[in-house]
Order: structure tokens, then C-alpha cells, then sequence
């Protein structure tokens, strides 16, 4: 066990380095203080930015004299509230273009032919056509790849939440909500290369992403139990016995262990309306299992497990639920190092043998041969 948690510290620290997490005080420092340039900012409204989920770059405040002080990160989900009062203050915004909004429009045309497409030769063409594109950044690393493009084309293709429901998530947790925005696209095209054509399954896929922890809410989320949610990812039963004080349970364990079922319930009473179909959300049930039996509640196993169920440990076990510094990221090659190191950073229970063999196969395979690549079954593909 001690060794296993060695490991996954390892590997954690292997992903700091891979999403270029900077936790010292000084790195973030550094980070903040690099310089802004007036060539690389363009003017925004503000009416802009408030029609925007998530930012696609840095947003800065551009004073009478023409300092640049930066408002919004990268990535950011935007306040609205806070948008509004730099209205009042008639105050300047710019903004220093992260994502290629040439990228972002050109991969979110493909899934929005995949959305009308009517038939499944249509569906399997572009499938193709999205799975190289990906694959030649975030795959064989290339091309330069931005983890933003990612989130943008999410944001821009598949989010349905209305207003309102956005702001409660947002309210429960700012850093889990953007996180949502990167493991969702990344689920999207995960069950994509797992056969998944289906526009409205892929959508609700994405949607589902921002869900894992519907059980708490602004009052409701601690500290505590934002440490523990990130803990039990990193190494089953160390959120749980983070939570256990003394020789007593702590206050917050019993939320915490029943915040899968209660969160997939009230999903079930208050989302349902953003989704195609209903029964995507049992699978917040599952968000904390491992494939070796490790997690929580039900303690299933590989064997019991559907595709979707898979792709849903795998996605909420490798990204870790941090601020991703989306500046100085690069994402060149990532789903790659996910797919393979994760049995060399000791992160077996994350991912089947299925689900890896599966998806190792169509990554390798796409675009290596000259017919568009037929869609594997997965049976076919664990042979
Ligand atoms: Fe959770």
C-alpha cells in the first residue's frame, strides 16, 4: 500500500509537470509578473466576455495610461457579477488570444456536421476527421497543442446548461467547474475513439463531466472536503481516511461517502432537463470506483463495468482537481502519456486493460491507412 502511494506521488508530480502546475508561491509569482506586451492584446467589450463560459485567453484591464492589469486567467470561468461592475466602471478590457480560434472553429464544424449528419458512413467519415486532428497534436505531439483549444471547442459545441443551473456550479466550486470544462472535452473525444458517434451521447458525456459532485453546494463544499475529493483521486481510501478524525468520525465522512448516490439523485431532479437522455447521470455513481475494487460505494470491479463506465473512472482518475495554468501549458502528446504511463506511475486501477488496449488501437490506427477506418467493436478490439 505504502509503496502504491509512493507511486501515485510520483506520478502526481509527473503531471504537475505535465499540466505545468506551479504550486510555490515564487513560481506563481513569476508566473504573474510575466509581462504583457501592448502588441499582443486586443481590444474586447465587455459585452464580449460576458457571452463567454470560459475565457479563451488572458483578459486585462487596460488602464488611461496604458498599463495592462490582468482580470481574468486563462481559462477562466467568467463572473458575471464581477463583468458587470467593470461595466459600471467603464472600464477598457483586452484580451491576449490563447486558443486558435481558427483550430476551435474548424474542429467544432466537424462535430456540428457530426450532429447533422443522417447517416453512419457520414458519422464514421467524420469521426475519422476529428480522431486525426486530434490525434496529430494531442496524440503523436506534432503540432503544438493548447489544452484551451480543448475547452473551447467543448464549450462551444456541447454545453447546455442554461444560466442559472451554470451559476450554482460555478457557486459550489470555481476550480471544479473548470476543471468539468477540460475532463468533458476529453471524454468527449475519448468515447469518440471508443466508437461513441452519436452527437447527442457525446454531448451528454460532456455534460455529465460537470456533475461528479452535484451532492455539494456552496455551503455544503468545505475545504475539508475539497481535499479529500482531490486525495481520493490521487490514491483510494486516502479522502476518506482524511476525513476520519481521531478515533471518531469526522462530520464530514458521512456526506462524502454518500455524495456519489445523493449527487446522481438530485442530478436526476434538477439537470435532467439539459440532457438527451436521463440515465447518462447513474454514472456519477461511479465517479470514485476503481477497476480493482479500491473505491467507492459499490467497490465494482473491471468485469462489471460498461465502456462509458470505463471512460468515467479513467477521466476523473488521471486529471486532478487543481487550477490548470493554461498560460504556460503544453498539452503536446498528453492523452498519449495518460493512455500508456499509467501502469508506470501506478495508476492501474484507473484504467482497464479494455479500455486502454481499445483506445490504443484506433489512436495508432487512425489515419495510418488510406480507407476511412471502420469502427471498431470493442470486442474486436480486445482480441
Ligand atoms: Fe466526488
Amino acid at each position: 500500500m505504502e509503496r502504491d502511494r509512493q507511486e501515485n506521488a510520483k506520478f502526481l508530480g509527473d503531471f504537475d509537470e505535465l499540466f505545468d502546475i506551479k504550486n510555490s508561491t515564487e513560481e506563481l509569482a513569476l508566473v504573474e509578473n510575466l509581462a504583457v506586451t501592448p502588441a499582443e492584446v486586443y481590444p474586447i467589450s465587455i459585452e464580449s466576455v460576458m457571452e463567454m463560459i470560459f475565457t479563451p485567453g488572458e483578459i486585462y484591464w487596460k488602464k488611461k495610461s496604458g498599463k495592462l492589469i490582468k482580470v481574468l486567467r486563462a481559462g477562466e470561468a467568467v463572473d458575471v457579477k464581477a463583468v458587470t461592475k467593470f461595466k459600471e466602471r467603464k472600464m477598457d478590457l483586452a484580451i491576449k488570444w490563447m486558443s486558435s480560434t481558427e483550430m476551435v472553429d474548424l474542429v467544432s464544424g466537424h462535430f456540428e456536421q457530426l450532429k447533422n449528419a443522417i447517416n453512419e458512413l457520414e458519422r464514421v467519415e467524420l469521426r475519422k476527421k476529428i480522431l486525426e486532428w486530434f490525434k496529430e497534436s494531442y496524440w503523436r505531439a506534432d503540432k503544438k497543442a493548447n489544452f484551451l483549444d480543448l475547452t473551447q471547442i467543448g464549450e462551444k459545441v456541447f454545453y447546455t446548461f442554461n444560466e442559472e443551473m451554470s451559476e450554482i456550479l460555478k457557486g459550489t466550486s470555481q476550480m471544479i467547474f473548470e476543471r468539468a470544462a477540460l475532463v468533458g472535452t476529453i471524454g468527449v473525444f475519448s468515447a469518440l475513439a471508443l466508437g461513441h458517434t452519436d452527437f447527442k451521447t457525446l454531448q451528454d458525456i460532456y455534460g455529465l463531466c460537470y456533475l461528479f459532485d452535484f451532492a455539494f453546494d456552496k455551503n455544503s463544499y468545505s475545504f475539508n472536503l475539497n481535499k479529500a475529493t482531490e486525495l481520493e483521486r490521487a490514491a483510494p481510501g486516502d479522502g476518506v481516511a482524511f476525513l476520519i478524525v481521531g478515533e471518531d468520525t469526522g462530520p464530514e465522512l458521512g456526506p462524502f461517502m454518500q455524495h456519489t448516490f445523493r449527487g446522481a439523485r438530485l442530478a436526476r431532479e434538477r439537470c435532467g432537463k439539459f440532457f438527451h437522455s436521463e440515465g447518462i447521470l447513474k454514472n456519477i455513481t461511479i465517479h470514485h470506483e476503481r477497476i480493482n475494487g479500491n473505491g467507492f460505494p459499490l467497490r465494482i470491479n473491471e468485469d462489471e463495468m460498461s465502456d462509458v463506465e470505463e471512460l468515467i473512472i479513467f477521466l476523473n482518475s488521471v486529471i486532478p482537481y487543481r487550477c490548470f495554468n493554461y498560460e504556460l501549458n503544453d498539452a503536446k502528446g498528453f492523452f498519449k502519456k495518460i493512455v500508456y504511463e499509467s501502469e508506470v506511475f501506478g495508476l492501474n486501477e484507473s484504467i482497464t486493460k479494455r479500455f486502454k488496449k481499445m483506445i490504443i488501437k484506433v489512436m495508432e490506427g487512425i489515419g495510418a491507412e488510406e480507407n476511412p477506418s471502420p469502427i471498431p467493436s470493442i470486442v474486436e478490439a480486445t482480441k
